[in-house]
């Protein structure tokens, strides 16, 4: 049993044998939002989220077809960008989904290895390799297609020691708000179409040497009205981590159908982003206009001391305290998790973020699946899509 528990930040170890890491992924690099309006967007996650300003193209530097903004925190790095005519391609996949994550980039040693080794077991190009420079150095890219228009960018940047990329300058703002605690992405959930969960386990498993490590099916995830099968897959170092959910029959519309109605295809569900002190991250959040799912009924955290068992005694946090924030709480062979969901951040009912604090346990809050859909089913509910 464990002697202590600390918060988990994932290693270099080779933690899932079963995967073959030809690539091998480093980390992630970059997460890249299309959004309707950067320049609010940006404004939104460093007031809200607590981001700090990284990095700029527009026209300024000399990028005439879109506008980006680089935000960071902790190891995190968004990225925001926004066309800036009406023949720009951005503009349809905006029309099309709204604003949400186009590009999941993954960090390599070798990009042009990485979109060879992927392309030949069958992945779909979305671009060939190529560099760009500056001063600082080159960076080579190379991108494939994952589910719906959502895309992996393979970044090889040990060659360069700009601010970025090529073609960004340093944004320096006068508007710097704290952080909120946030260090790094834990994992990023994908929402795929009826009957379609399997073809992308498939595809992580042959095409990017994924291991499926944990499944969920309906009969684990759902309520009385929804229902829902996720399969987690990781790269063999485990520092990246995709949750793949499908929506499955029940009486009601589930939460993931919800979403392919509104995105309109298959597309990243939530950012899962770590904090080594939740209560401290989730009270700035709040205090800065973050809104979370409502809270679970007194009954669930009542039912924590049993659902924790000997957990209970290595836990540091008061259960007040946490209630008093609306955290959940799980746990696994090997520690609990704390963890919270936000409302989605954009109208249409698509994107949202979970904040973690893993204490030992490696799992998703398995627990929590049934209190969490129940939560959102009455946010459905009010939205009329139940
Ligand atoms: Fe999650």
């Amino acid at each position: 049993m464990n002697k202590s528990l600390k918060s988990v930040d994932y290693g270099l170890e080779k933690i899932f044998d079963g995967a073959q890491d030809f690539l091998p992924l480093l980390g992630t690099d970059y997460v890249e939002l299309y959004v309707g309006n950067a320049k609010q967007a940006a404004h939104f996650y460093k007031t809200a989220f607590g981001f700090q300003s990284l990095a700029y193209r527009g026209l300024e530097t000399g990028s005439k077809d879109a506008v980006s903004y680089v935000l960071k925190q902790g190891k995190i790095r968004l990225v925001l960008t926004t066309p800036l005519n009406s023949k720009s391609s951005i503009n349809d996949h905006l029309r099309k989904h709204g604003d949400g994550v186009k590009v999941i980039a993954l960090c390599v040693d070798d990009a042009r290895a990485a979109h060879a080794e992927t392309t030949k077991r069958g992945a779909k190009s979305y671009f060939t390799p190529k560099e760009s420079q500056d001063d600082h150095g080159v960076i080579i890219t190379s991108g494939i297609y994952t589910y719906g228009e959502t895309v992996h960018i393979f970044v090889e940047r040990k060659n360069y020691k700009g601010v970025f990329f090529p073609g960004y300058e340093l944004w320096e703002s006068n508007y710097n708000p704290p952080s909120s605690g946030l260090k790094f992405i834990d994992h990023i959930v994908g929402n795929v179409g009826w009957g379609e969960m399997n073809t992308w386990v498939k595809w992580y498993e042959e095409v990017m040497g994924f291991v499926n490590f944990l499944s969920f099916d309906d009969k684990q995830i759902h309520t009385e009205y929804s229902a829902l099968m996720s399969k987690v897959m990781s790269n063999g170092n485990g520092r990246i981590k995709f949750p793949i959910n499908e929506p499955a029959k029940a009486e009601k519309r589930s939460q993931i159908e919800e979403y392919l109605d509104f995105y309109e295809d298959s597309g990243v569900q939530h950012l899962a982003v770590a904090t080594d002190d939740i209560i401290a991250t989730v009270k700035q959040l709040q205090e800065n206009g973050v809104e979370f799912l409502p809270p679970p009924p007194q009954s669930y955290y009542d039912a924590i001391p049993g659902r924790l068992g000997a957990h209970m005694k290595f836990m540091k946090e008061d259960i007040s305290a946490l209630q008093e924030l609306s955290i959940l709480v799980d746990a696994d062979e090997e520690g609990y998790l704390l963890q919270i969901f936000t409302k989605p951040i954009e109208d249409r009912p698509t994107l949202f973020f979970e904040i973690i604090q893993r204490m030992g346990a490696k799992g998703f809050g398995a627990g929590n699946f049934k209190a969490l859909f129940e939560s959102i089913e009455r946010e459905q509910a009010n939205r009329g899509t139940l």
